[in-house]
């Protein structure tokens, strides 16, 4: 209905539980590719580690075929904020930075994280750039905390990049809802004032993903109708993870420890939730 907000899904616990399943494929899959990391590995190559990884897990993708999208894994490299799209002829080299993008079904049932990995050693402000962003995701994840509101995260991800440095919050994309497809409603800006929107409850499942640059927040897409670039050339960082809203607080599904060890250190006590 035009100018209605689509209403948030809410999973049931079994349905949480498959969500889990997916996003510990989708933790195997970006360590996995961490680790295949290398000068002179292909966007290609890394895409095939995923593809593996699906394999061996009885998973399918969530990006294979959405709206013809060629491939499991997003690979954007440097001045590529995301949906980079893998190339057999793009090689990486040392000083990099890429984001790889992944998301994976489980019972019909999706995960979707991002990490920004740097190829061998890399200039200060581009480690920097990805730790800001890092950062800027677990404080926005510590805030989605049932009663709270949807925008609460939003600004939680923006005053931390502020905090951080002089960066570029790239406008117009976002984190999404997520369960029983990998785009669903709400929309998450990663900037805006708190308190504002829906309001967050037990049973939702988010994705939140902050894109910063060292330049200015605008990007543009190339011809291939996917891979998003900074307009000003400037690198960018992105930084992603699916997460639950329990009564007892946020389930960061994708990964390891459920987020245990970065809340914690945000002063999010989980000692009640099962991990
Ligand atoms: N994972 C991306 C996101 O977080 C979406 C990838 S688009 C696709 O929104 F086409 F590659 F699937
Ligand atoms: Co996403």
């Amino acid at each position: 209905m035009r100018g209605m907000p689509e209403r948030i899904q809410l999973k049931t616990p079994e349905q949480i539980a498959s969500m889990r399943s997916a996003g510990l494929v989708v933790a195997q899959a970006l360590s996995a590719m961490r680790a295949a990391v290398a000068p002179g590995v292909t966007t290609a190559d890394l895409d095939a580690v995923a593809r593996q990884v699906l394999r061996d897990a009885g998973a399918t993708s969530s990006f294979l075929g959405y709206h013809g999208y060629p491939a499991v894994i997003c690979a954007s490299v440097n001045d590529r904020v995301v949906h980079g799209i893998p190339s057999d002829t793009e090689k990486l080299a040392e000083g990099d930075l890429i984001s790889i993008d992944f998301g994976a079904v489980v019972d019909g049932w999706h995960g979707d994280s991002a990490i920004s990995v740097p190829v061998g050693p890399v200039a200060p402000e581009v480690a920097a750039l990805s730790a800001a962003c890092e950062a800027s995701m677990w404080d926005g994840l510590a805030a989605a905390r049932a009663g709270g509101r949807l925008t609460d995260i939003s600004h939680a991800v923006e005053t931390s990049i502020r905090a951080a440095g002089p960066y570029g919050i790239v406008a117009g994309y976002g984190g999404h809802g997520i369960g029983s497809e990998m785009h669903m409603a709400p929309h998450i800006l990663n900037y805006g004032r708190p308190g504002k929107g829906p309001r967050l409850a037990p049973g939702m499942a988010l994705a939140i993903e902050p894109m910063v640059t060292l330049g200015s927040r605008a990007t543009e897409e190339l011809d291939d109708g996917w891979t998003v670039v900074t307009v000003d050339g400037m690198w960018a960082a992105h930084w992603e993870h699916t997460v639950a809203i329990l009564d007892d607080g946020p389930w960061v599904l994708t990964a390891e420890d459920g987020g245990r060890a970065q809340l914690a250190a945000r002063g999010v006590d989980l000692s009640a939730q099962a991990a």
